[in-house]
């Protein structure tokens, strides 16, 4: 008899029938949100789920779901899974790293651009019909050629955008991490160290791109706002909860920093009520990697995972990216 596997948002149908050569495979086609407690009935008799950057997987769950041996993301960010807890049940667990670093670094450069040149902010006027006249500092932004980018978790996707910053708009890099980077790195990138004060203090543009844990929770708080220019954008493209988004919406409202940009939010899909008022923030929904080839690749990704991590395919037994590689050594 097959194995059974979930899949527990709606995916890419190649996707399915990738699964369905190897699995049971239980879909989740009107694409609901499932409760926790929904989410544990659907994993009942499951050996393996592929889930996304959003479905709790905690201990308890895992405990209600004794046969549950494999968890597979698709997305890269994995604060929604108890890693140690999966660990020591001996759950393997797969997130999906590179796929969607460059996707990602578009977006998050886009972000920043939209935020410091106001288009959104301009785009809302034009369609109210508000336009009557062009004037010399209508809706006059900050340049991005030239500024200094700061980057805020110098993983692949902040790499990837100080490439951008340096090599394509001629900015000055700096960045922030929680370990210096490699000469050789340093060089590539044109991208120098500073402490997380510093960062704030000189960038014209930060960028946001560090994971989420409970070490990062609100790293950019009232504090840390009132260290940038008035001149600054921020933008996020990271996990909300990293920025304290009802002090964000305080420094936007009071010109305390220029304009942010951000796809990620505390409590998403729900938005700070306070974001929603203030004009000076271009606000998307968690799209950053949201290009059709790479959600494509993400799934794909996570499909392989799955297969392997329970014994079949090519890769029987080896899943290209586990998180915890521990537990295939056992
Ligand atoms: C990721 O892959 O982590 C993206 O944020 C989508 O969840």
């Amino acid at each position: 008899m097959k194995k059974s596997v979930l899949v527990c948002r709606a995916v890419f149908p190649d996707i399915v029938d990738r699964l369905r050569e190897h699995f049971e495979v239980e879909t989740n086609e009107p694409d609901i949100v499932w409760s926790r407690d929904e989410l544990i009935a659907h994993l009942q008799g499951k050996a393996g789920v592929f889930i996304t950057g959003t479905q709790p997987i905690d201990a308890a769950l895992l405990d209600a779901c004794p046969e549950l041996k494999a968890v597979c993301s698709m997305a890269v960010g994995y604060n929604n899974v108890d890693l140690p807890a999966c660990t020591a049940r001996g759950v393997l667990v797969s997130n999906a790293p590179d796929v969607l670093t460059e996707t990602t670094a578009d977006f998050g450069f886009a972000l920043m651009m939209a935020t410091a040149r106001r288009i959104a902010e301009s785009e809302h006027f034009l369609r109210r019909g508000e336009w009557t006249k062009w004037s010399v500092e209508g809706f006059a932004g900050s340049d991005v050629h030239g500024a200094t980018l700061g980057v805020l978790g110098m993983g692949r996707i902040g790499q990837a955008i100080a490439r951008r910053g340096a090599l394509g708009f001629g900015m000055k890099v700096i960045y922030h991490n929680r370990s210096h980077l490699s000469a050789e790195i340093e060089a590539d990138h044109k991208a120098h160290y500073v402490s997380k004060d510093e960062l704030l203090r000189q960038c014209d543009h930060l960028v946001i791109v560090l994971p989420y844990s409970k070490e990062s929770h609100h790293t950019i708080g009232a504090a840390e706002l009132a260290l940038m220019k008035p001149t600054a954008t921020l933008t996020n493209i990271a996990r909300g909860g990293i920025v304290d988004d009802a002090a964000l919406a305080r420094a936007l409202a009071a010109r305390q920093i220029a304009a942010a940009g951000l796809d990620v939010f505390e409590g998403e899909p729900s938005v700070h009520p306070d974001l929603l008022k203030v004009p000076n923030v271009v606000l998307t929904p968690h799209i950053a990697s949201a290009s059709v080839a790479t959600r494509l690749a993400m799934a794909d990704l996570a499909a392989d995972n799955l297969i392997a991590a329970l014994g079949f395919g090519p890769n029987a037994g080896k899943p290209p990216t586990p998180i915890n590689p521990e537990v295939l050594r056992r």
